[in-house]
């Protein structure tokens, strides 16, 4: 018979992470990487991603293009805002990880106060957080310079250059440290890989 009850629903609460993880068969983790501009926190998240895609993880990344043109586009580079800016990701992290999944953070996240911030939330909800280093020279990152922004900070151009004239605080401790300027991206993904293996994250 058609089912016409209006007051039936499903407790708040009852449905848990541990349900949903146990339908996709991975748990949830947020994957924090942090680095200059131009050290290659996109690409490696990016490669990363394709690899859990193809190994049927769900993954999503926080990047650039979905937060500071989103959620985050009334904050500028501040210390302020940038604070708030990693505020709020690391909230959104939370709730990816709460979804089950695995969330792919790739900001500047110059201060270790915020990181470490966003960490304890974590810690607090009991879970994973996995700070990725992905260490870089300044040389390097600035001879790359894909977006063409060192050259302009150079110039006076760009104001509070991470790097250039505002500080980057570089992990004491990070769970993973990756040297951009002098592994291959393929080394780097197994290098993460191996990691989320051995905290049980994936099989
Ligand atoms: S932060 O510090 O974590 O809030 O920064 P983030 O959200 O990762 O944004 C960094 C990207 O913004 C561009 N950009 C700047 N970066 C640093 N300092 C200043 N002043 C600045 N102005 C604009 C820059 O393209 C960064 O991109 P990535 O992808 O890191 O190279």
């Amino acid at each position: 018979a058609e089912q016409k009850a209006t007051n039936v629903h499903w407790h708040e609460g009852d449905i848990t992470r541990e349900h949903r993880e146990k339908i996709l068969g991975h748990k949830g983790a947020t994957l924090w990487f942090t680095g200059l501009s131009g050290s290659g926190k996109s690409t490696v998240a990016v490669e990363l991603e394709g690899t859990l895609h193809e190994m049927g993880i769900l993954s999503y990344r926080l990047d650039g293009d979905n937060v500071r043109m989103g959620i985050n586009k009334n904050l500028g580079f501040s210390a302020e805002d940038r604070t708030e800016n990693i505020r709020r990701i690391g909230e959104v992290a939370k709730l990816f990880v709460d979804a089950g999944q695995i969330a792919l953070s790739s900001f500047i996240s110059p201060y270790r106060a915020d990181r470490d911030q966003v960490r304890q939330l974590h810690d607090e909800a009991g879970m994973e957080f996995i700070e990725i280093f992905v260490d870089c020279s300044l040389e390097a990152a600035e001879e790359r310079d894909p977006k063409g922004l060192y050259k302009k900070a150079r110039a006076g151009e760009i104001k509070n250059f991470t790097g250039i004239d505002d500080p980057y605080e570089a992990p004491n401790n990070p769970e993973i440290h990756l040297h951009s300027d002098k592994q291959t991206l393929q080394e780097e993904v197994d290098q993460i890989l191996a990691v989320l293996r051995e905290r049980g994250i994936i099989k």
